[in-house]
């Protein structure tokens, strides 16, 4: 990315990310275009020009949308820009964005690839795939670098280029390096992401299939559930799972939302996600509060939404804990409106 380019991005992102692509970008002159990628075609739409990459999250964050990756690649790659994914929720137990056509892929390994909630951490996996050499918007990598002694990365590392310049350039100047015992522990984190990913997605499935059912629940979304829009694709690209985190609403709104995370004694009350541990939060009057009705609405974050990041407990604890939470705040919301 150079001053004056741009790139489109799926709306539906991990709100930090939103953020990032559209506030902090700005200040460098990078313009992101976020269009609804449900419909690939507005991802055809939003092309110009100027157009540097395509990014979008297999699984978003909060969970219960994914992507058409295939779809999504096709079109970056007529357009000769790489399809770039943030695979953090699926991780790549689930998912293998590159299978899809994607070129680069990208992960916060804060989340389940370390997997207690101990290191915070970021990792870029290359496919080595992509041709930067197919037009003209990659000076960077194929023109001579004069950040780096004019070496000219295409041409010197070839399939190795991206991530050559990543290291040389970007680390250097950037500074974005993991310190040795941050590393450590996420190496040790990934010795065991298959299995904490096997029970964090069979609790989650089980909880969300309880809370479907439930009388003081209005809805789920979750792409494991048959109920879900996105369950064909959760087929086609997750192995038919939803992953450890979703969305439900609670029939009693704001008050009970609040009040079934007060009354949680398993689940922690935390904003993290991908722990070891249940986490539970009301995004509207904790993560979302200083936002407008409005635009809580479209963060996916209204007054009823409760966001689970479900752990490796025993789902049957998880379940009751969850069960008395939304009895109690019901009892409490029906005594308030008596
Ligand atoms: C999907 C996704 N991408 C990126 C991030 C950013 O992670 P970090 O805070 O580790 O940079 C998060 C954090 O919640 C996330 O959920």
């Amino acid at each position: 990315m150079e001053p004056g380019d741009e790139f489109i991005a799926s709306n539906r992102l991990y709100g930090g990310s939103v953020t990032q692509f559209g506030k902090t970008f700005k200040k460098f002159d990078w313009q992101v275009r976020f269009v609804d990628v449900d419909e690939p075609e507005n991802v055809q739409k939003a092309l110009t020009p100027k157009t540097k990459a395509v990014f979008t999250e297999s699984l978003a964050n909060p969970g219960g949308v994914v992507s058409d990756l295939e779809a999504l690649a096709k079109i970056a790659r007529e357009a000769g820009v790489p399809l770039i994914v943030d695979n953090t929720l699926a991780t790549p137990y689930l998912c293998r964005p590159i299978e899809w056509g994607t070129d680069l892929i990208v992960h916060s390994t804060t989340k389940f690839l370390t997997g207690n909630g101990t290191v915070i951490g970021g990792g870029v996996v290359d496919s080595g795939r992509f041709d930067w050499a197919q037009n003209d918007k990659f000076g960077g990598l194929t023109q001579p670098e004069p950040a780096y002694h004019g070496l000219t990365f295409y041409e010197s590392f070839g399939d190795m280029a991206y991530t050559t310049h990543a290291h040389a350039v970007g680390l250097r100047d950037l500074g974005p390096t993991m310190a040795p015992m941050n590393a450590f522990l996420t190496l040790l984190g990934l010795e065991t992401l298959s299995l904490r990913m096997e029970r964090h997605g069979q609790n989650a499935q089980k909880i969300a299939e309880f809370l479907e059912a439930h009388d003081e629940v209005a809805w789920v979304s979750y792409a494991g559930l048959k109920s879900s829009p996105y369950h064909a694709l959760a087929k086609k690209y997750l192995g038919g799972s939803g992953g450890a985190l979703f969305t439900f609403g609670v029939k009693g709104g704001y008050e009970a939302g609040v009040k079934v995370v007060e009354s949680c004694e398993l689940l922690s009350h935390l904003a993290n996600i991908g722990d070891t541990r249940s986490l539970i939060l009301h995004p509207a009057s904790t993560t979302h509060r200083q936002l407008t009705d409005e635009q809580r609405d479209a963060a996916g974050a209204g007054p009823e939404v409760i966001r689970l990041s479900i752990g490796l407990e025993t789902v049957e604890d998880i379940i009751a804990d969850l069960d008395q939470a939304l009895e109690t705040a019901a009892q409490v919301t029906n005594n308030a409106a008596e």
